[in-house]
């Protein structure tokens, strides 16, 4: 893993948009591997002031999510297509046809999960870009989620649903389930480029960069993976132990 420790959110959202930048003006057919939470939204407009300067054109990229919760509708505010739209999608020229949610409204979920599979397996991500869990899950690949798993239908750890009870009324209103890529599916992405920031992820940092690769550790799995970038600021770096603390100075 390339581990790269920033200062703080904005030098992250900076660093990963640019990454991304460069790959974007690279390759203008290049299939992305997006992803939701506070965490890349720094990153998302980044990437919407350098569309805005003419940097890329997004007109040929293909977009694939993550996951999408089940039991909200398309047009609910905290749906990850809403994200999506709210955050990127509304800001640049990506053609409609071009990005990929999974599709969980009103729909056979088994069936929605096979289609998206089929989708990965015939566009290999060029890049895909995760945040993290507190509890050390990407994607909604929850501790203990195989790590040859492909999209599933996954059900919310209440560790979760507690952190992600900030963008809701109430704990009871966050879905307990969604359909996620499996971690077979990540590890198949040419490049992964993972994003965390503050305390809370301090923890799960280390023990990903430093533990034992375990399904108890689902990022853990990112230790095996051919060409995985991940840039923390200090905050998220704060309890590194071993030879990447050296970058804390
Ligand atoms: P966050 O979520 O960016 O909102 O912290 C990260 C995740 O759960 O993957």
């Amino acid at each position: 893993m390339n581990i790269k420790i920033v200062k703080d959110y904005a030098e992250l959202s900076n660093v990963a948009g640019e990454i991304i930048t460069d790959l974007l003006r690279e390759n203008p057919y290049c299939n992305l591997g997006l992803a939701t939470g506070g965490t890349p939204l720094g990153t998302y407009q980044y990437l919407t002031a350098r569309f805005k300067a003419g940097e890329f054109s997004m007109r040929d990229v293909r977009t694939f999510n993550l996951d999408e919760y089940c039991g909200l509708p398309r047009c609910h505010p905290e749906s990850y297509h809403s994200f999506m739209y709210s955050n990127l999608f509304a800001h640049v020229d990506i053609r409609e046809e071009n990005m990929h949610i999974p599709y969980t409204e009103g729909c056979d979920l088994q069936e929605q999960c096979e289609r998206y599979n089929a989708l990965l397996d015939s566009h290999r991500i060029d890049l895909q870009l995760l945040g993290i869990g507190s509890n050390g899950h990407i994607g909604f690949c929850e501790p203990g989620t195989p790590f040859d798993r492909e999209t599933f239908v996954a059900q919310l750890s209440e560790e979760t649903r507690r952190d992600n009870q900030r963008f809701f009324n109430s704990f009871e209103e966050v879905p307990r389930t969604a359909i996620t890529m499996g971690i077979g599916n990540i590890m198949q992405a040419r490049r992964v480029l993972l994003i965390a920031s503050g305390e809370a992820k301090a923890e799960c940092i280390n023990q990903m960069i430093n533990g034992p690769v375990t399904e108890r550790v689902p990022a853990s799995v990112l230790q095996n993976h051919p060409d995985a970038t991940i840039i923390i600021d200090a905050a998220a770096a704060s309890r590194l132990t071993g030879k990447a603390a050296a970058q804390l100075g």
